[in-house]
């Protein structure tokens, strides 16, 4: 058992989410919250986020060039990786977008998405410095399966690669065959997950769909959203984050529609919404272009909520 993202497909049962509960369901700022900067009570357009066993939030601070790590009911955040500036030097980052933790060897891995690689970051805090695991990709999400394979979508090449460990080449999983709406192609693929099977979901943002890729397909299946940007509960806007639970529910993070949606394997016609759809805005019950959601072990949910410079916390007890 390595990464948490799949971790909690071991261990969580999502709550039902039932009735109007949802207008009224609101998240508690467990990150930033106070306007866009680059103190360490601030964040400044986060992306990716993971959260660990002990509830501690792993948050790829995108505009500000670092991940940082908040404690529980801490107050200030604490700089794990980078933080020295937008660059490519080996202690910098340039737009990550996406962190996990690696268990097994007691680290960060991280999509340094303008510098096109994924690096390695030490969770000791005599850490200063991190080191390349891949180069040459134009990363956006990352996830580890149990078996401690990669998996990295690259929007450059619309498609999503899995590596081995120490293998830097790597083997094409899912599209790659241009930018494009066909079910071999991806139009800019986002964020990812991967079941026990070793199916690859893939939120294909510009194509307003999730798709499933079964192991070894040469095409995948819409499993979420009708390709039409919109806002019915059929439909997606620039899909991002997700989380395939242990009864094959997902979890997508709708952007462009400020919610969280959530369709059940049973009626993959359409999804309910978790939490916000409530408009734009920066209430407890409001997103501004949501961006990735992580679960912790007591089946809490946080999102990154983008352009209001934080992370909530809903909790369904
Ligand atoms: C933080 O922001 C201040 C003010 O905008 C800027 O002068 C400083 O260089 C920034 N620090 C880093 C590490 O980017």
């Amino acid at each position: 058992m390595v990464s948490l993202k799949i971790l909690f497909t071991c261990v969580l049962a999502i709550p039902n989410i039932t009735g109007n509960a949802t207008s009224v369901r609101n998240g508690v700022t467990v990150a930033g919250g106070i306007g866009s900067g680059n103190a360490t009570n601030q964040l400044h357009l986060p992306s990716g986020l993971v959260v660990d066993d002990d509830q501690t939030v792993i948050i790829a601070d995108t505009w500000n060039h670092r991940i940082i790590q908040w404690k529980k009911d801490d107050t200030n955040g604490q700089v794990v990786a980078g933080g020295k500036g937008l660059g490519n030097r080996m202690d910098q980052l340039n737009y990550p977008s996406d962190v996990l933790i690696d268990k097994v060897t007691n680290s960060f891995l991280i999509c340094d998405q303008n510098n096109r690689r994924v690096v390695r970051w030490s969770r000791l805090s005599s850490t200063t410095q991190g080191e390349i695991l891949i180069n040459n990709i134009f990363c956006y999400g990352l996830f580890m399966d149990d078996q401690r394979y990669l998996y990295v979508s690259d929007i450059g090449m619309h498609g999503v690669r899995r590596y081995q460990m120490g293998d830097t080449n790597g083997i094409l999983v899912a599209g790659g065959n241009r930018a494009g709406s066909g079910l071999n192609q991806f139009k800019l693929p986002t964020y990812l997950f991967v079941d026990r099977q070793q199916n690859v979901y893939v939120s294909d943002r510009d194509n307003n769909r999730v798709m499933k890729w079964g192991k070894g397909a040469t095409e995948g299946i819409i499993v979420a959203g009708d390709q039409e940007k919109g806002s019915a509960l059929t439909q997606l806007s620039s899909p991002h984050g997700l989380f395939i639970d242990t009864l094959g529910a997902i979890h997508v993070v709708d952007s462009g529609n400020h919610r969280v949606i959530r369709w059940v394997q049973t009626d993959k016609k359409q999804g309910t919404v978790m939490v916000g759809g409530n408009g734009l805005g920066s209430r407890a019950n409001q997103f501004y272009s949501p961006e990735d959601l992580s679960f912790d072990p007591h089946g809490n949910l946080y999102v990154t909520d983008r352009y209001n410079h934080r992370v909530q916390r809903f909790s369904f007890e």
